[in-house]
């Protein structure tokens, strides 16, 4: 299998893929998109929601699934996946999305809020978008994880719990969380990969370049087949030439 790798300057990155996914979204109005939250994404999404505003695309009739969220954070917390989707994009796109599924993160039986989560990702996802945890996580599939793994109820890592307080600004730090699981994701028809920045060139080389294995939930990426990554130079620097561009 073959990972299609795109790569952009950094500086063009977030319009190129922008102009990418606008056109997808052109393409087939009504796509049920799964989207992630994070660092990664935010320009992409600062450029959608413009095409948006000018009229270049329309998300009226697409649904929007939301990738994971943590527990433990207070209904409202700003470092909550939903809620930063919803400031990034979601709540920015008028007319609004036809549909927009978020994780219940507050009721009294996560487990069930994940099985919840799971059936509407279950009625078929064209594509979802993923960011690339510094760990090789993708969702809150931590190290660990294995590509049957179901949508779930999970312990995050660490670092991942470092991140959400230090870069995301939650507090107190996650919990847990629940994430759409890797064959859950393995089953969309369209998979990309989004990674940017020199702190992701080492973690994407082991992605795509070394055997797959749960020490890098990303690598079982490989086994898709329609997956792309969309990197910026940056993140690309530390892949082989081996690797299609
Ligand atoms: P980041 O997070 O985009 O904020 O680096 C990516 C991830 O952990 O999935």
């Amino acid at each position: 299998m073959t990972v299609r790798v795109e790569v952009h300057r950094p500086d063009a990155w977030a319009d190129a893929v922008a102009d990418e996914l606008a056109g997808r979204i052109r393409a087939m109005p009504g796509i049920r998109l799964c989207l992630p939250t994070g660092d990664t994404p935010s320009p992409l999404y600062e450029a959608l929601a413009a095409r948006a505003a000018a009229g270049d695309v329309s998300f009226a009739d697409a649904t929007i699934v939301l990738l994971d969220e943590y527990l433990g954070l207070a209904p409202g917390d700003p470092a909550r996946c939903d809620e930063r989707l919803r400031r990034e994009l979601v709540d920015r796109l008028d007319p609004p999305p036809r549909a927009y599924h978020a994780i219940d993160a507050d009721g009294p039986d996560p487990d069930e809020a994940a099985r919840r989560h799971d059936a509407v990702a279950a009625e078929g996802l064209d594509l979802v978008l993923l960011g690339l945890g510094a760990n090789g996580h993708i969702g809150l599939n931590e190290p660990g994880s294995r590509p049957e793994d179901p949508t779930r109820v999970v312990r995050i890592a660490a670092s991942s719990r470092s991140v959400a307080v230090e870069r995301y600004g939650a507090d107190p730090p996650p919990t847990g969380g629940i994430t759409l699981g890797i064959g859950r994701l393995l089953e969309a028809a369209e998979i990309w990969l989004l990674v940017t920045g020199e702190a992701k060139a080492g973690i994407l080389a082991r992605a795509l370049e070394r055997p797959e294995g749960p020490d890098c939930p990303a690598s079982y990426l490989r086994r898709h087949p329609n997956v792309r990554v969309a990197a910026d130079t940056a993140a690309a620097s530390r892949l082989s030439s081996g690797v299609a561009r």
